[in-house]
């Protein structure tokens, strides 16, 4: 059976791929936010997921006022890399899993979520930042570790969904993976945000106060999160804060009570406070909480299940 074993939250900011790409990682500035994804990425390596969904939004790419679908899965053998106006950022094409992402758009939409089918689509920075800043860089000639399926939200007209149809979209998404019969460790991102107004008189407004808030909510009581309006979100976290609805889709895939194993925050990024949290489904035999990834020893869910069985095979040929 495939499961869902943990969550990403990452903002998606276009900027960190453009240093990333034009090698200013180093730079005072962009080694601060940099920084904070150093454990995520050592987590991502132990980890090691079979498949990746990845919950984005289409920055006006491969969508356009012309059509924005609310909801849109990519159920295609893979996805190139979108020219945004300055070049195809240098990173491999994302290959797709078709035959995951159509169990997931048969059980999910029979569970009367109507997803918008997607065969074709180049994607933006709003998937590949994300992916580059937790499986590291890659250049065009490697491939990703893992293949992706794109989950695109509509962010960008209103009305886009609310925080409680994401929240238990990704429910719903959880039971399709659950029901797909082959054994795979699945990981979901919820991308974007955090608070940020790219235009208009409250342009480069962010609000850390609300965003941690956000953060600390997520983890430990993601219901209080999805009674928060449209306009809430508009006025605390900004226009484009909106993003932080797709961060419910992730959440509402996982367990109720989740470990939060690594929460990275830094203001700004371009004009964006940069959120980025790591969150795990228990362990049911677990008996002790998991020690945060700052304490070097914590191992993603999937490793320690691994080696807690190894250990209680060993124990029983002890035992015999
Ligand atoms: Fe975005």
């Amino acid at each position: 059976m495939a499961k869902i074993t943990a969550g990403v939250g990452s903002s998606h900011v276009p900027a960190i791929g453009a240093a990333l790409d034009n090698g200013k990682t180093q730079e005072p500035y962009w080694q601060r936010v940099f920084s904070g994804f150093e454990k995520s990425k050592e987590w991502m390596k132990e980890f090691k997921p079979d498949v990746a969904i990845i919950v984005f939004n289409d920055h006006a790419t491969s969508f356009s006022v012309d059509m924005i679908p609310t909801f849109a899965l990519g159920c295609a053998a893979e996805y190139p890399i979108a020219d945004e106006g300055w070049g195809a950022r240098p990173v491999p094409v994302v290959k797709g899993h078709a035959k995951l992402a159509a169990h997931i758009a048969q059980s999910v939409i029979e569970d009367e979520f109507d997803l918008t089918i997607v065969n074709k689509m180049e994607v933006d920075h709003g998937l590949t930042v994300p992916m580059s800043l937790m499986f590291g860089e890659k250049k065009p000639t490697e491939e990703w570790p893992c293949p992706v399926i794109p989950l695109a939200v509509n962010v960008v007209m209103f009305p886009p969904p609310t925080g409680n149809r994401c929240y238990n979209l990704g429910k719903a998404i959880r039971k399709a993976v659950e029901s797909y019969p082959e054994d795979l460790n699945v990981v979901i991102f919820g991308t974007g945000g955090l608070s940020h107004q790219i235009s208009g008189p409250r342009a480069g407004l962010i609000n850390s106060k609300w965003d941690k808030a956000f953060l600390d909510n997520l983890s430990k009581n993601p219901k209080k999160l999805t009674a928060i309006k449209h306009l809430d979100y508009m006025r605390e976290a900004g226009a484009e804060g909106i993003e932080m609805v797709m961060w419910l889709i992730m959440r509402g895939a996982l367990d109720e009570k989740v470990d939060e194993v690594y929460r990275f925050y830094t203001v700004p990024a371009s004009n964006t406070a940069v959120g980025h949290i790591i969150l795990e489904n228990q362990k049911k035999a677990k008996k002790t909480s998991a020690k945060k990834i700052s304490a070097k020893s914590a191992k993603p869910a999937a490793k320690r299940a691994a080696a807690a069985t190894k250990a209680d095979v060993k124990k029983s040929k002890v035992r015999k």
